[in-house]
């Protein structure tokens, strides 16, 4: 063989191997969610939460889709199972423990059953307007209670709110807590939340979500804790009269990862998901807050009379929990002496 020949063949046998490295690297792999994915890896997280399609935390989670696909160009994908598809929450943050689901928007008040530092966010009338408490959320105080979730092995990534809290009543216009005496309300299976109601003389009856509706129609209960948002989403107003606007509470779900799973993600990867969930958490405030207003007046053309009562008349209760709960912990307790005004 010639010089040249050999010289030819050597260089047609370089660039062979370098178009087969350079066709290995640009093939992407994409993971599952029980994989953990390395730098630059194609990956489709799953994420699961109660609602249905048309409360805000869907259209949050959306939004948090959207974002991760464009910050990510194209590489970071969401599947969403609403509405309890995968479960309650209690079968979620057990899928998301042993890896099966990435994410889960798991309500404050569940989580405040399990992690007990999760009943700062209850403290009656702590904050005004959805504003406020989305400020409370970027706090160092609010950061330490997600970290409590850390000796479950999970990761606590942020807050996302829906609409406060409100009372509906099947066919008693509730004025004072003195009304509530002995009525039988539907309250969330989360003790802080239960302790308000207790101290107000109403019965709380711990009812799961999609309970809600026909308990209230068949006269089980006679009223319930709730938001604006899923009072319109669940129609109560064909089986309840009265709505008192008091937005007494806030309404927290936590967006929830499995934490070695979430802390073993390329740094990259991390940013883009912290950063695309604040885009999407800020889009839900923005955008819940701006429909108050178009809320209530839904709620009456529905045929809810829809009136409001003055946080003063729950003083003994405000004080009653203050008391109680920072006596439960310090961390609480900072929590209360800080956003009490
Ligand atoms: C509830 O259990 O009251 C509830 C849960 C999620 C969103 C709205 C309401």
């Amino acid at each position: 063989m010639s010089k040249w020949v050999r010289i030819i063949s050597l260089c047609a046998i370089l660039t062979l191997i370098l178009f087969a490295a350079g066709c290995g690297n640009s093939k992407e792999k994409t993971t599952g969610s029980s994989s953990g994915n390395k730098s630059g890896e194609k990956q489709t997280f799953k994420l699961a939460h109660i609602t249905p399609t048309d409360h805000m935390w869907h259209k949050a989670a959306e939004k948090f889709g959207e974002e991760l696909k464009s910050r990510s160009d194209g590489r970071l994908e969401l599947e969403i199972y609403p509405a309890s598809q995968l479960g309650t929450e209690a079968d979620m943050v057990q899928q998301i423990e042993s890896g099966s689901i990435d994410f889960g928007l798991i309500t404050a008040a569940y989580l405040s059953a399990r992690a007990p530092e999760f009943a700062a966010w209850f403290m009656p009338y702590g904050f005004t307007t959805l504003e406020e408490a989305n400020e409370a959320r970027k706090s160092d105080i609010s950061k330490k209670i997600l970290s409590s979730l850390e000796e479950q092995g999970l990761k606590g990534l942020d807050y996302l709110f829906a609409g406060q809290r409100v009372m509906i009543f099947k066919d008693k216009q509730v004025k004072t807590p003195a009304d509530m005496n002995g009525l039988k309300l539907r309250v969330t299976p989360s003790p802080p939340m239960q302790d308000f109601y207790r101290s107000t003389g109403a019965a709380p009856e711990g009812l799961p979500l999609p309970e809600v509706y026909a308990a209230i129609q068949t006269g089980v209960i006679d009223g319930m804790d709730m938001d604006l948002d899923a009072t319109i989403t669940n129609k109560y107003y064909e089986v309840a009269k009265y709505g008192a606007v008091t937005n007494h509470m806030v309404w927290p779900s936590v967006v929830i990862a499995n934490q070695s799973k979430f802390e073993g993600m390329p740094e990259e990867d991390r940013k883009i998901v912290t950063d695309s969930l604040e885009a999407a958490i800020e889009f839900a405030v923005t955008t819940r807050s701006a429909q108050e207003e178009e809320f209530k007046n839904e709620l009456s053309e529905n045929g809810m009379e829809i009136y409001e009562i003055s946080p003063k008349e729950f003083k003994k209760q405000i004080d009653e929990f203050d008391q109680i709960y920072s006596e439960k912990s310090p961390l609480i307790k900072e929590f209360i002496k800080t956003y009490r005004k």
